[in-house]
C-alpha cells in the first residue's frame, strides 16, 4: 500500500511539471480552425520571444472578461482565440455590431498584433505591420 502511495505520489508529480512546461508555447503557428481555407499564408508567432524579450504581460493577450473586466490570470487555462472570436467571414461581410464585437479572428488578431505593432514601430522598434512579415507567402 506504501509502495503504491509512493508511486501515485511520483506520478503525480511528473504530471505537475507536464503542465508546468506546457504553460507557454515556444512558438505557435495560429491557424483558426473557424476557417474552412485560409486566404494568407499562416502567421508564425514567437510566443516566448515575446513574453520573455519583449516583455508582454499574459494578459495583453489573454482574457476573459467578467462584467467588462479581464478577469484571467497567468495560471488559468488558455483558450484558443477563435472559440470566442469565431465569425469566419472575411472583413467586407461584417456587420457593423460583430465589427464592435471584434467577432472575426481577422479582426481580433489584427487589432490585438498589429495595433501593438504600429504602437512600438512609433517607439523605434522593429515590429511588423506588413502583410507578408506576418503572413507567409
Ligand atoms: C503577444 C500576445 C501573447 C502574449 C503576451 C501571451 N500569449 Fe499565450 N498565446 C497567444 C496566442 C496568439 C496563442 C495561440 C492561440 C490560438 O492559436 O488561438 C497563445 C497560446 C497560449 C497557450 C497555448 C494554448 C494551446 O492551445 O496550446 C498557453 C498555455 C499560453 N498562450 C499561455 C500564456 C502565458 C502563461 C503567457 C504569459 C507568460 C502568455 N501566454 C502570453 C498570445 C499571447
Ligand atoms: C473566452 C472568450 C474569449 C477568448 C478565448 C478570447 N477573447 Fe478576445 N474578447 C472576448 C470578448 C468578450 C471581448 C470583448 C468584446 C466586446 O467588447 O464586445 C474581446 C475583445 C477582444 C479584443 C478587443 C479589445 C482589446 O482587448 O483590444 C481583441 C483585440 C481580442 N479580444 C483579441 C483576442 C485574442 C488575440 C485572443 C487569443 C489570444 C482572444 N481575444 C481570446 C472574448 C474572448
Ligand atoms: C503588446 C505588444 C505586442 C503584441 C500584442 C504583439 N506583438 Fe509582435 N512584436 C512586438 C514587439 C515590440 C516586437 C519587436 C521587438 C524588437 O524587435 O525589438 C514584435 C515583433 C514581432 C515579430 C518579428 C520578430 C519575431 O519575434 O518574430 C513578429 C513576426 C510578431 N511580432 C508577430 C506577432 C503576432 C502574430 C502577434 C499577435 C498574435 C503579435 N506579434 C502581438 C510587440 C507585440
Ligand atoms: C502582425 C501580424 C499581421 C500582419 C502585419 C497582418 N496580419 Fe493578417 N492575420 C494575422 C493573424 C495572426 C491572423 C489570424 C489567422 C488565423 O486566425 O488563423 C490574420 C488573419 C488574416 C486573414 C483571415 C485569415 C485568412 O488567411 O484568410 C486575412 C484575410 C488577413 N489576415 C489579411 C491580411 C492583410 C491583407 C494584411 C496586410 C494589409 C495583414 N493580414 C497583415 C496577422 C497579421
Amino acid at each position: 500500500m506504501k509502495k503504491l502511495a509512493i508511486i501515485m505520489a511520483v506520478i503525480a508529480s511528473f504530471c505537475l511539471v507536464a503542465v508546468a512546461f506546457a504553460a507557454e508555447p515556444d512558438t505557435v503557428t495560429i491557424s483558426s480552425k473557424v476557417y474552412a481555407k485560409h486566404t494568407k499564408g499562416l502567421v508564425k508567432f514567437t510566443h516566448k520571444k515575446h513574453t520573455v524579450d519583449y516583455k508582454i504581460g499574459c494578459a495583453d493577450c489573454h482574457h476573459v472578461y467578467k462584467d467588462g473586466k479581464n478577469v484571467w490570470k497567468k495560471g488559468d487555462p488558455v483558450k484558443k482565440c477563435d472559440s470566442c472570436h469565431s465569425v469566419a467571414k472575411p472583413m467586407a461581410q461584417l456587420s457593423p455590431q460583430e465589427k464592435k464585437q471584434m467577432a472575426s479572428p481577422e479582426l481580433a488578431f489584427h487589432k490585438n498584433c498589429k495595433g501593438c505593432h504600429m504602437k512600438a514601430k512609433k517607439e523605434g522598434k522593429k515590429a511588423p505591420v506588413a502583410c507578408t512579415q506576418c503572413h507567409a507567402k
